[in-house]
């Protein structure tokens, strides 16, 4: 029993003792028990990650939960786009996507890092899933602003970088620069990493590598292959600006391996849904007002027109904050300045479908991503239905500005414009094998209005207390609120340290 109230924030852990967050543990029937409590009737606000995981786990302890969604669809932000799936974005452009059979692509999240909470949910609940490759040493870097009039490979980028960082790290070495911070022996142990990491010749030249790749393969005795041959100048590569792209398989969220769900990545609000039941969820319900009572909190709503009530115990407002902002609400103006502070950031994606797979036949890529300094930025080659007939390349992956440039266009311009900028990485097939497109754009998209947030100062910042912190008998949740905003992780922490808020309240 001690353990149990220890694990519902009731008494001290051993976790908490070393400064650790306590493993979470989901409400369970037999808490109520113990306390001769009962389970609570909670409204939860937007069906998103955050609202159905709230749903979730407090459905496994028998609360009475109501997720009022303002879509027709749950997931909110957690969007794959196959045959058949239509919107209309704010400006009036209504879309249908015309992919082929078991082509499809993930609007929003589209990665998960392995030690993510998505994937603890996608094993519980049973979601296969398969390795999303995020970096690939056959893609492309192509940096025109910096004049490349040609793509180069990431291999031949990062041989090219490495060699002269090396050469130069080196040579600074041999000839003394770093005496100050280095031994002798330091030094020899450096330069031997050096000559490793860069391939570096008995002078510590850099004069290229088999690294950069192949122009012709190497084969059967007789075809020892063709390398590229020598690599440009140390000055000619660092002008081109591709090392810039390097560190980003550094970052803790974005370092292979990575996965997704097999199928897309809605398997997993699919999921999350049919555990939750559909008499738990409420679709194309537009929330018009949040009041919290002495005794509860009533929420008006809309639901095909109607006006509607509903009265709970609780809410959790798991809504986007920056849409929860214009929703009248009593919760005081420390809720509305907080909610108000977190801003909403763009971006946007287009689905590219190909009649063949020429990235595969003609150019040997295989899933990762292509990085350009061009307005369609990131260029993703699918991790799915290798050497199948079809294929959905993501044509731009973009934010901010570069995003909102593609917005107010229509979806035929927006995929006219990024075919445009692909064709100059890729060739004519670019152009010619093009079968259809969908494009999303989440700043100008309904019921999100973001497609992730800023919250300035970060999620414990005193500004955000009204937030983290119940008013009444609302509570928040949503990746906003947390240190991984804009992952799906985000979502599933904030959700699960509202329930066990709400939770401990109800028991105590
Ligand atoms: N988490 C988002 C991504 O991986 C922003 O691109």
């Amino acid at each position: 029993m001690f353990a149990t109230m220890g694990a519902l924030g009731l008494a001290p852990t051993a976790a908490a003792a070393a400064g650790r967050e306590a493993p979470f543990r989901a409400p369970r029937p037999g808490d109520f028990h113990l306390t001769h409590k009962a389970a609570a009737k909670v409204v939860i606000l937007g069906g998103g990650i955050a609202g159905l995981t709230t749903a979730y786990e407090l459905g496994k302890a028998g609360y009475d939960c109501t997720v009022l969604e303002a879509q027709n669809r749950t997931g909110g932000r957690n969007f794959t786009v196959r045959g058949g799936t239509s919107t209309t974005d704010l400006y009036g452009h209504q879309q249908t996507a015309r992919f082929s059979d078991g082509q499809y692509m993930n609007a929003g999240p589209a990665r998960i890092a392995q030690w993510m909470l998505t994937l603890d949910y996608c094993r519980e609940l049973g979601v296969p899933i398969e390795v999303f490759t995020n970096e690939n040493a056959d893609a492309y870097l192509y940096n025109e602003k910096s004049g490349m009039t040609a793509p180069v490979r990431y291999r031949t980028a990062k041989a090219d970088v490495y060699g002269y960082v090396s050469e130069l790290l080196a040579k600074a070495s041999n000839q003394g620069a770093l005496d100050q911070d280095l031994t002798a022996d330091d030094k020899e142990r450096l330069i031997t990493f050096l000559k490793g990491y860069g391939d570096l010749g008995s002078t510590l030249d850099y004069t290229g590598s088999e690294r950069r790749g192949y122009s012709v393969v190497p084969g059967a005795a007789g075809t020892p292959g063709v390398e590229y041959g020598g690599p440009p100048t140390a000055s000619e590569v660092f002008a081109t600006g591709v090392g810039r792209y390097f560190s980003f398989e550094f970052g803790y969220d974005q370092a292979m391996l990575m996965f997704q769900p097999v199928g897309g990545m809605d398997r997993i609000p699919h999921a999350l849904t049919g555990a939750i039941g559909s008499r738990v969820i409420r679709t194309g319900c537009v929330v018009t007002g949040v009041t919290d009572k002495a005794h509860g909190v009533t929420v008006t709503y809309t639901q095909d027109g109607r006006a509607r009530a509903i009265d709970a115990d609780y809410c959790v407002a798991a809504m986007p904050p920056n849409l929860m902002a214009k929703v009248p609400h009593n919760l005081g103006s420390d809720v509305q300045s907080a909610l108000l502070a977190i801003t909403p950031s763009s971006s946007g994606k287009i689905g590219l479908e190909y009649r063949s797979r020429w990235w595969e036949l003609d150019h040997g890529i295989y899933g990762g991503i292509t990085e350009t300094d061009l307005d369609v930025t990131h260029i993703w080659h699918p991790s799915y239905g290798f050497h199948g007939k079809r294929g959905v390349i993501i044509g731009y992956y973009n934010t901010g500005s570069n995003a909102d440039s593609y917005a107010p266009l229509s979806p035929k311009d927006r995929e006219t414009r990024a075919v445009a900028a692909g064709v100059k990485i890729y060739g004519d097939k670019y152009r010619s094998e093009l079968a259809t497109s969908f494009s999303q754009h989440w700043r100008q998209f309904p019921y999100q209005e973001a497609a992730w947030h800023s919250t300035p100062g970060g999620p414990d910042a005193p500004r955000y207390n009204s937030l983290n912190d119940p008013t009444g008998h609302v509570y928040f949740a949503g990746d906003w609120l947390t240190y991984m905003d804009a992952w799906q992780h985000g979502a599933f922490a904030s959700a699960r340290k509202t329930v066990t808020a709400l939770h401990t309240r109800v028991l105590a």
